[in-house]
């Protein structure tokens, strides 16, 4: 092989420290270079940018400036050859739990702001660049600053109010935060507020927070300063493996080279050409970095416009124009004003920061913000090469890249220049998406109108939009049309038809969504209509027509707002002891380690000696025969070791129906065939692009619920529970017949699926480091894969970077197919599945289709109930029949109903098989309950709430499965969150709101939760521990139980503390492991605290027995004195503790049981405001009620309600699965699938307790709710259908009006 030629050295510095790479590779991120040349532990989480969990920060001297720039990056999309004279920080770099910790890394920590801590380091170093451009940064900046990170344990409301400590208008007191203290939060809550003494709101004391000190950070180092101000001309080139990286010193030799080599593309923020790279597995051979140019990011402003370099940052060109729009009249700023509205929501500021202009432009992605905007704006691009420059306008030619109009290969944009608008112009931009920033847009669009002067008639029109087609379109036909008509009703009547046939293609457009697109394209218009009406009235409030109240609201965007709200639980016993940890607001033992980094998640673990990287092979076929593998060109690759097969198997391949490794047969696409095991990931990677399998398709194949229903294709036999007589209770009643639809749910743990098998050398012993809720079961799967005793495998659990259930039963598939690799190749293996493989293989939540038929009479009292429902099961059982139980079980919630029918089955399709998660079937089965009662209370005219309050349990009862309990806390629940959120009058308030605007609406809704707790299944209900108490005092806890974020860890010692009372700061938990505490439980069904602290209580008891002789001889001895006696007096110090809990059955024959050891009770109430027009929501505010009983740590717990909240939240509006027809997942990442961002988190949110997912779905039943009164006041009669999500696609297309009627009726006629 022959030698690449020599690269020139690539200077950067990270945390202070200069690297000199003398072989830089340009295809070589930021992320793996820090991950494996520097050992730090910045996490890798989605590759793609979407995320943030990779954050750090760079600074550079900016030439045009003279300053240096800090600014936020996606380390997992920087090529390191980019950062020729960067200083890279780390959270390693800017403190540590052994030396300092920074006051960001403290702060989040002690605010509770992390849980499984995967996140963490990209939220601190998000927090930490922003506070170094701005020492008291506003809640605005904060807010932007963190709206490119994801979080999904916390629900963020913890992570900002460790910000806000920092800004500008922190104050002291949370209650504040909300606008009102403790004494004005309205008179009901300050009574109550009094009078109840023992509630706390201080979850954390600021006052004890080390102050920001900005002369101990790190400074740019002198070294690169001299660097800058003496920039080095010449070119610097790095060669990779198969991508040579060129970095010119000046303008004239970039243009040389780009006459060179034509085809290579410019890398500037790489934010388009990698995920591009990375999807496609395309190769550039040469890339040129303009980076060290300064020409590219001048700016220029004259008298008629603003020039801005085309190599400035998204977030340079947001502050430029920022700058603009501060320093000349409106009328100029008009384009200015609509890009500074989209620069707002585009991406994350991370994005922002690495995404070029003149990159954003000329990837002409369909979806562009920007763009649109730009062609209306008439921006014109400036071209430059090696034979001069030349202008051309940024046109729908260009975008749709006619040749004509296009740039030429040998030449580059060097700038955009935007001209000032001028009176009578009116611009403005518009977008919607799935959520409200860092979510690419359905539609965007941008439009422009001259009007001529001093009059209604337009002039000159110009309408683009994004998302309609495959580039950038144009509406220039109706334009045209439109010229010289006033600006009027029928004008806009109109002008609604001429888009409707111009703009949208028929029958297609990028994502589907046909007709809301089309439904978008109008309203779009429409909204601009009424702001150009607003505008002219400012201008001449006598000639214009006046603009309706009602119609108003149309107008006003939702404002990004950070949530505000108050956190109440149950101090602590005045009595109780200071030392006694137990119910009081401790930090996660782990806090401090998340925050710097410093926490070892299962990839973390450096790599062994001889380690090999496994990657799968998966299935392309939804349903075919396996004809032929030819392993023959991936074996030959570099680096390839070997490839592991279903023969390789030494022991069980899996259960007949649920292989390991697919044998002759696939049955879904992303089912495992085989895997490579190479010496690196990189090598491993390629190899599997030349793996070639060949396929004969089978039938049948079922993707839908509604298909397999019709080829009868289910996977267990149906569940029933019945009681009274459901039939004759239907013979007196009114009825309604429903179906109702929620989709399916991406864990999205953050920390994907990972595993390490270490192979010993003897006796065929296996360490196995792994991320699971279940480590007995991975061992045990092992076992029977390799056919070794299960005593010779040990399962190690440090801690999980979030499971939320699905990390139960994947990660001994996992574990199992990387120990075979181990096995046969006789070294340790590391699989870590990437972001997009996890989503394609392994499942989530069941979607469900439900049918309900409801007989009640008029005064609402439900009689009778039949919900027959069949969940989305995949390919394999998995826990499919265990979730269709639960369903089942669960389905009643907190309603008494004499007459119940309730069916449940679980359908087999082509589909990855779907597993556990969060709730298991409770929040996709209770979604139908509460959607039937909205549906009683729509028929009866009565509120839904009424019809809660009125068919809920009241006394002392028995369900449907005969498991007597009271309802009592259940009603305390409801009554206190309608107390606390006085929902009356609100609900009163919502009304009146409702009747005063018409493209506006509120809604509220209330919802109870009976959640039961624990398995159906008595083994499932037992725990253990193991305490050691060592000669100098210390002791080590061990128990079942395995650390998701949950904080259980810290709980264990909270109990151990009681116990022992001894001081938290003596204990220890190491890990959890399958050698020290066997046969355990997975961590699931909200149980995990309460088993294993029975066992811990019980191990510390025991101990505590063994010393009191000794304590009691020496009562004044200190604990050292009393272990050293024990010691001496040959007393064990170590103690096993055993909980042999509840005794669960459940008999489906008969229909009863008593599967559940008890119950916990809830209430939330959420209130919402819809935009009619785009079908967006704004979340305005949630109250939760829970009952802990006795929380073990009301921050955890206050953290989990709200992370669960959360995660309910997205299940019901945003979060949604996409397959393509040959039932190919095509949301594989952040980009796709829209998990709850930042902004996403209701303005006000106040929480008291425990909760379940659920709860969440009182944002979709407050949104139902404000539909329900768009569409009473439309005299729209048909209900709406209740699909979950409800996402703006489904809330626009539920309140229709003129718009949509205009869409039906275009649809009927072309
Ligand atoms: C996570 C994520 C979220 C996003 N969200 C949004 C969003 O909400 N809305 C939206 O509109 N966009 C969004 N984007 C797209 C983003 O705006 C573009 O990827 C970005 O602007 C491209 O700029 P870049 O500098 O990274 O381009 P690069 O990837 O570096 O280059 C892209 C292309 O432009 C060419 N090029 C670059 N500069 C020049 C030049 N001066 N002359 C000639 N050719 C040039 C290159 O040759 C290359 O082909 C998102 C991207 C990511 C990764
Ligand atoms: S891992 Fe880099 S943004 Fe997600
Ligand atoms: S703490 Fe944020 S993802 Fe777990």
């Amino acid at each position: 092989m022959s030698c690449p030629p020599k690269s020139d050295d690539l200077v950067f510095f990270v945390n202070g420290r200069k690297v000199i790479e003398r072989n830089a590779d340009p295809e070589v991120t930021l992320l793996n270079f820090l991950r494996k040349n520097w050992t730090l532990l910045i996490k890798y989480a989605c590759g793609r940018g979407g995320c943030g969990a990779c954050t750090v920060m760079v600074s550079k001297h900016d030439p045009v400036s003279a300053k240096i720039r800090h600014f936020s990056i996606t380390a997992c999309l920087v090529p390191i050859c980019s950062l020729y004279g960067a200083a890279v920080t780390t959270v390693e770099g800017i403190g540590s739990v052994n030396t300092r910790l920074h006051p960001v890394q403290e702060r989040i920590a002690r605010s509770h702001g992390t849980q499984c801590g995967f996140c963490t380091p990209g939220m601190v170093m998000s927090m930490y660049t922003l506070l170094r451009n701005h020492l008291q940064p506003s809640e605005e900046q904060l807010m932007e600053a963190l709206g490119g990170n994801l979080c999904r344990c916390t629900g963020y409301r913890p992570i900002l109010a460790s910000g806000r400590t920092f800004c500008v208008e922190s104050t002291g007191c949370q209650k504040k935060r909300t606008g009102k203290c403790c004494l004005d939060l309205g008179g009901n809550d300050s009574s109550s507020l009094n009078r109840e003494s023992d509630i706390c709101t201080d979850l954390f004391v600021e006052e004890e927070f080390q102050p920001l000190d900005p002369t101990q950070e790190l400074i740019f180092p002198p070294e690169l300063l001299r660097m800058a101000k003496n920039p080095e001309k010449q070119t610097l080139t790095f060669h990779g493996e198969r991508v040579t990286w060129i970095s010119p010193g000046t303008l004239k030799d970039l243009l040389k080279l780009k006459a060179k080599h034509p085809e290579a593309p410019l890398i500037l923020g790489n934010t388009s050409l990698g995920p591009a790279m990375k999807s496609q597995g395309r190769v550039h051979p040469i890339l040129l970095s303009p980076a060290r140019i300064s020409e590219l990011s001048m700016v220029f402003k004259t008298s008629d416009g603003l020039t801005i370099g085309a190599g400035c940052s998204l977030a340079q060109v947001k502050d430029i124009l920022a700058e603009q729009v501060s320093e000349l009249p409106e009328e100029k700023t008009q384009t200015y004003r609509a890009l500074l509205k989209h620069l707002k929501s585009l991406a994350g500021q991370q994005i922002r920061n690495m995404a070029s202009l003149g990159g954003h432009v000329i990837s002409r992605h369909c979806y562009s913000d920007l763009n649109p905007i730009l062609v209306v704006g008439n921006a014109t691009l400036n071209m430059i090469s090696e034979e001069g420059t030349r202008q051309i306008p940024l046109n729908d030619h260009f975008l749709a890249g006619l040749a004509s109009a296009d740039l030429k290969p040998e030449e580059i944009l060097e700038s955009v220049y935007i001209p000032h608008s001028q009176k009578w112009e009116f611009v403005s931009a518009f977008r919607q998406a799935q959520c409200q920033q860092n979510a690419l847009a359905d539609v965007s669009a941008g439009m422009r109108v001259i009007l001529e002067e001093a009059t209604d008639t337009i002039k000159e029109l110009s309408l683009s939009y994004g998302g309609v087609g495959e580039a950038t379109i144009g509406a220039h036909k109706s334009c045209q049309q439109l010229i010289g008509r006033p600006w009027n009703e029928q004008m806009l009547e109109e002008a609604c038809r001429l888009l409707l046939e111009e703009v949208s293609l028929p029958g297609w457009a990028p994502g589907g969504r046909v007709e809301f697109k089309r439904t978008l394209v109008v309203s779009f218009f429409f909204k601009f209509y009424l702001e150009v009406l607003q505008e002219l009235k400012k201008l001449d409030s006598h000639h214009y027509p006046e603009i309706s109240d009602r119609f108003l609201s149309a107008l006003e965007d939702f404002p990004v707002t950070g949530p505000r709200g108050v956190q109440r639980y149950q101090s602590v016993d005045s009595h109780q002891s200071l030392q006694d940890p137990v119910g009081r607001p401790i930090m996660h033992l782990s806090g401090l380690k998340h925050a710097t980094g410093e926490a070892i998640f299962c990839d973390d673990i450096p790599m062994v000696d001889r380690e090999l990287f496994m990657v799968l092979v998966t299935s392309t076929k939804a349903h075919a025969k396996i004809i032929s593998i030819d392993l023959s060109e991936a074996l030959e690759l570099p680096g390839v070791v070997d490839v592991i097969k279903a023969e390789d198997i030494p022991g069980t391949n899996g259960a007949e129906d649920d292989k390991l490794l697919a044998v002759d047969e696939v049955l879904c696409v992303g089912q495992i065939i085989c895997a490579v095991v190479a010496e690196t990931d990189v090598q491993a990677k390629r190899a599997i692009e030349k793996i070639k399998i060949t396929y004969k398709d089978l039938e049948p194949i079922i993707f839908t619920i509604n298909d397999a229903i019709k080829h009868n294709s289910f996977l267990c036999p149906e569940k029933k529970l019945e009681q009274g007589n459901i039939e004759e209770a239907f013979e007196k009643v009114d009825q309604i017949v429903e179906e109702v639809h929620v989709g399916g749910q991406e864990h999205f743990y953050m920390e994907t699926q990972r595993v390490i098998v270490i192979p010993k050398a003897e006796d065929k012993e296996l360490d196995i480091y792994v991320s699971t809720q279940d480590p007995a079961h991975v061992q045990k799967t092992v076992s029977s894969t390799l056919n070794i005793p299960i005593n010779r495998i040990t399962c190690h659990v440090k801690r999980v970077g979030g499971g939320f259930g699905g990390k139960v039963g994947r990660p001994a598939v996992f574990g199992a197919i990387a120990a075979v690799g181990a096995i046969k190749t006789g070294r340790p293996i590391r699989l870590v599945l990437d972001r997009e493989d996890d989503m394609l293989i392994t499942g989530g939540r069941h979607p469900l289709f439900g049918k309900y038929k409801v007989g009640f009479m008029n005064n609402g009292r439900i009689k009778a109930l039949d919900i027959e429902c069949f969940i989305n099961g995949g390919c394999t059982l998995d826990d499919s029949e265990q979730v269709t139980e639960f369903l089942i079980l669960k389905l009643e919630n907190a309603y008494k109903i004499r007459n119940l029918r309730f069916r449940g089955r679980a359908c087999m399709t082509n589909l990855p098989s779907n597993t556990a998660f969060r709730g298991f079937g409770f929040p996709q089965g209770t979604l139908i309950t509460e959607s039937c009662i909205t549906a009683v209370a729509a028929k009866c005219g009565l509120l839904p709430e009424e019809i809660r309050e009125k068919n809920m349990y009241k006394t002392v009862d028995k369900t449907i499965y005969k498991q007597a309990f009271s309802p009592e806390t259940l009603i305390r629940c409801w009554n206190e969150c309608l107390d606390k959120s006085s929902f009356h009058s609100r609900r009163m308030q919502v009304e009146e709101f409702n009747k005063k605007n018409y493209w506006k609406k509120k809604g509220i809704a209330i919802i109870p939760m009976k959640f039961s707790v624990g398995f159906a299944a008595t083994s499932y209900h037992q725990a253990a521990a193991l305490v050691h108490i060592y000669t100098d005092g210390s002791v080590l806890v061990t128990h079942g139980g395995n650390e998701l974020g949950q904080g259980i860890h810290t709980k264990m010692l909270q109990v151990a503390s009681r116990e022992l009372k001894l001081p938290m700061s003596y204990m220890h938990v190491c890990e959890t492991s399958t050698a020290t505490v066997p046969n355990t439980i997975a961590t699931a069904a909200s149980i995990g605290s309460d088993v294993n602290g029975k066992a811990v209580q019980n191990a510390c008891q025991i101990l505590l027995k063994r010393l009191e002789p000794i304590i009691k001889k020496n009562p004044g001895g200190t604990w050292e004195d009393w272990i050293e006696a024990a010691f001496e007096q040959r007393i064990s110090l170590s103690a096993t503790g055993y909980f042999r809990g509840y005794k669960a059955y459940m008999d489906w024959e008969k229909g009863e049981g008593d599967p559940f050891p008890y119950y916990v009770y809830g209430a939330a109430c959420s209130e919402v405001e819809i935009d009619c027009l785009t079908g967006a929501h704004k979340k305005i505010r949630t109250d939760i009620i829970m009952d802990a009983c006795c929380s073990l740590n009301p921050a955890i717990d206050i953290g989990q309600v709200e992370g669960s909240f959360i995660q309910g939240m997205g299940l019901y509006t945003t979060e949604e699965l996409k397959y393509s027809p040959e039932g190919v997942l095509y949301s594989r990442g952040p980009d796709e699938y829209k998990i709850p961002t930042i902004t996403d988190v209701p303005e006000e949110f106040n929480g008291l307790g425990e909760s379940g997912m659920f709860l969440g779905s009182s944002v979709f039943f407050a949104i139902t709710d404000a539909v329900a009164a768009a569409c009473k006041e439309r005299d729209i009669v048909e209900d709406f259908i209740v699909k979950s999500p409800a996402t703006p696609e489904q809330v626009r297309m539920a309140c229709a009006d003129r718009f949509t009627e205009m869409v039906r009726n275009y649809c009927l006629l072309s």
